[in-house]
């Protein structure tokens, strides 16, 4: 069992995670995902994990409209025991209609519902970093902005490893609205710190090209190259990671005309998806449009369904992490100390 040293290893436990900047390397991750697999083992046995959040309070706020990560988080929540508050569609049906700010909002349902962590998806970029700011407790980002999606990134990840066996030397091309997606770039800043020898395929016409900022971000950490057509990746990445053009970002400044241009400009067909290597998997975030056409749904390289089980079950060792302060006891696992 571990002993009362082990508790200076939980990475996760009373922190904010808002960024994916907050994991420094493969520590968090040797932490996090040995408790998804364990609460994997344990749920699909059905067996009882009540009691790791039992008299916890999560409170659920999204902003912007969701069917995976709202499902999942909320699932996650009461899965484990914890009392759930869960309020989809904030702009419209909270007082944020009425004008209320997301400082007063968070501080508000830290008091209404004694909230121990708050998750909150919202249409800033800043938004995790506001909420964290005037939360009493650890705030979870469910997404961002444009700007960081990091529970996807981890339950990527995840998907990533329990599919190739490995983080290491993978070729991983990132295809679409790199512009305005922020699933790509939290996991590009992931696969930065944690593996060896990875390289990034970055593949968008050039109206959706990543922010300078963010490849900035990137540089010195992991080694990219952008390309405006999917073709030269099809036969040579171990990942092709699809993305929908985001078309609410265009509709916001009145580019629909654009958008209809751009949103089937990068499509994987089956007859493409055929010509990948063998073991190469396919990703995406969901939902899709035109870019991911359902007949490669059939091709055993297809991993978007996978993706969802995995961030279940990642979502929960995290919430665990954040609020226990050591789950590894709690859940009777040994810290492997191999890493
Ligand atoms: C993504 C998101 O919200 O950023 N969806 C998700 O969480 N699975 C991707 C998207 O909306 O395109």
């Amino acid at each position: 069992m571990p002993t009362d040293g082990d508790k200076e290893q939980n990475p996760f436990y009373q922190r904010d995670f808002i960024s994916i900047d907050q994991v420094n390397g493969g520590g968090e991750i040797d932490y996090l995902f040995p408790l998804a697999d364990e609460l994997k083992k344990l749920v699909d046995g059905r067996e009882s994990v009540e009691h790791l959040l039992d008299q916890y309070s999560v409170s659920i706020l999204f902003y912007q409209s969701s069917t995976r990560t709202f499902s999942s988080f909320l699932h996650a929540a009461q899965r484990l025991g914890g009392y759930v508050t869960a309020i989809h569609g904030m702009e419209e049906y909270s007082s944020v209609s009425k004008g209320e700010n997301l400082p007063d909002t968070i501080r508000s349902i830290n008091r209404t519902t004694h909230a121990d962590a708050i998750v909150l998806r919202h249409p800033d970029d800043n938004s995790g970093e506001i909420a964290a700011r005037f939360s009493e407790k650890p705030v979870v980002s469910g997404g961002s902005g444009k700007k960081e999606h990091p529970t996807q990134a981890l339950l990527d990840l995840y998907t990533i490893y329990a599919s190739l066996q490995t983080m290491d030397n993978l070729k991983v091309a990132m295809v679409g609205d790199l512009l305005y997606g922020r699933t790509i770039k939290s996991l590009a800043k992931l696969l930065a710190v944690v593996g060896q020898h990875n390289h990034l395929q970055l593949v968008s016409p050039e109206e959706l090209k990543a922010p300078r900022d963010f490849l900035a971000q990137l540089d010195g950490k992991i080694s990219y190259e952008e390309l405006d057509s999917l073709e030269p990746v099809l036969e040579t990445a171990d990942v092709i990671y699809m993305t929908r053009v985001q078309k609410e970002w265009f509709e916001k400044q009145g580019e629909l005309d654009k958008y209809e241009r751009l949103k089937a400009s990068m499509t994987l067909t089956r007859e493409m998806a055929d010509q990948m290597k063998e073991d190469a998997i396919i990703m995406h975030p969901l939902p899709r449009q035109e870019e991911l056409r359902y007949g490669v749904d059939e091709n055993p390289r297809a991993k978007y369904f996978d993706q969802m089980d995995n961030g279940l079950f990642v979502r929960m060792a995290l919430l665990v992490a954040i609020l226990r302060e050591n789950p590894y006891a709690l859940m009777g696992l040994e810290l492997d100390k191999k890493g």
